[in-house]
């Protein structure tokens, strides 16, 4: 980084990187203390005390995964694909053995546990919501086309990226794997030298991410298909492109 740092005429960081800001612990206080009807987690499996009112919801990458949630009695799964923009969930075994193809995963997940499933990874449009339902998932999951809704806050230069660019999961950026553009730079640090662990590796680059083409652009394997429409416009025309879908796998 620091090559990219000099060329930028950034400083180096501020502060101790390896010291985290916030723990999971201050977060699930806070969650405890508002009364949060829902939460959903992501990289793992938090400390469940204290969280018995709470509408759980856990990301599980493989079959392996989701039933160990399941077996904690998490009220709904969310299988997250390969296709998925952003940090993979993955926190059994391999990041590369939890890069599974919605098709492949969702039926082997909805077959494996008793909690309901929600689908994610790839899905922009009522065609890709319709075969998540009709593989077995209770419901869609879309991350990356709400990026491109009038609402987000993804600056222009991370839409045109993954609009024009293919992605890539890398761990280069963050110390952790996710999806996201694949620009110059992100090529350049995936090929260099394996990053700090999480977070440190995201503190040491997060002033990059202000700088146009420079920033970690998450998104997922979809994202040249999602369109610019408020997020409610969105949600209505997902809901009409669904039901006509799946009148076409099941005509009345
Ligand atoms: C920019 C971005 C940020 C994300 N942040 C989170 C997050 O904080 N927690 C989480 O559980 N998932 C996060 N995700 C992953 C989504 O929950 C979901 O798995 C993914 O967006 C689904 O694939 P799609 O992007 O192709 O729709 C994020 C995804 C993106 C694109």
């Amino acid at each position: 980084l620091a090559q990219h740092r000099e060329r930028h005429g950034l400083s180096e960081p501020d502060g101790d990187p390896s010291q985290p800001t916030w723990t999971v612990d201050d977060q699930l206080a806070v969650v405890a203390e508002e009364r949060v009807p829902a939460l959903s987690f992501t990289f793992g499996i938090p400390p469940l005390e204290g969280l018995e009112n709470v509408v759980l919801m856990g990301t599980a990458t493989t079959v392996e995964e989701a039933v160990a949630l399941d077996r904690l009695g998490i009220d709904v799964v969310v299988a997250q694909s390969a296709e998925a923009g952003g940090h993979r969930g993955t926190f059994i075994g391999s990041f590369d053995d939890g890069l599974v193809g919605l098709v492949a995963l969702v039926p082997q997940i909805v077959d494996a546990v008793s909690a309901p499933v929600v689908a994610a990874g790839g899905i922009v449009d009522g065609r890709g919501i319709a075969a998540a339902l009709v593989l077995g998932a209770e419901g869609a999951q879309l991350g990356t086309a709400f990026l491109f809704s009038a609402e987000s806050g993804a600056s222009p230069a991370w839409k045109k990226a993954l609009r024009e660019l293919p992605t890539i999961v890398t761990d280069a950026y963050t110390g952790r794997p996710a999806r996201g553009a694949r620009t110059a730079f992100v090529a350049e640090l995936a090929a260099g030298p394996p990053p700090a662990p999480y977070e440190i590796q995201r503190v040491l680059t997060s002033d990059f991410r202000n700088l146009d083409g420079y920033g970690w652009y998450l998104g997922g394997q979809a994202a040249e298909r999602a369109r610019e429409l408020s997020a409610a416009e969105l949600v209505a025309t997902l809901a009409a492109e669904t039901a006509a879908a799946l009148e076409q796998v099941d005509p009345p």
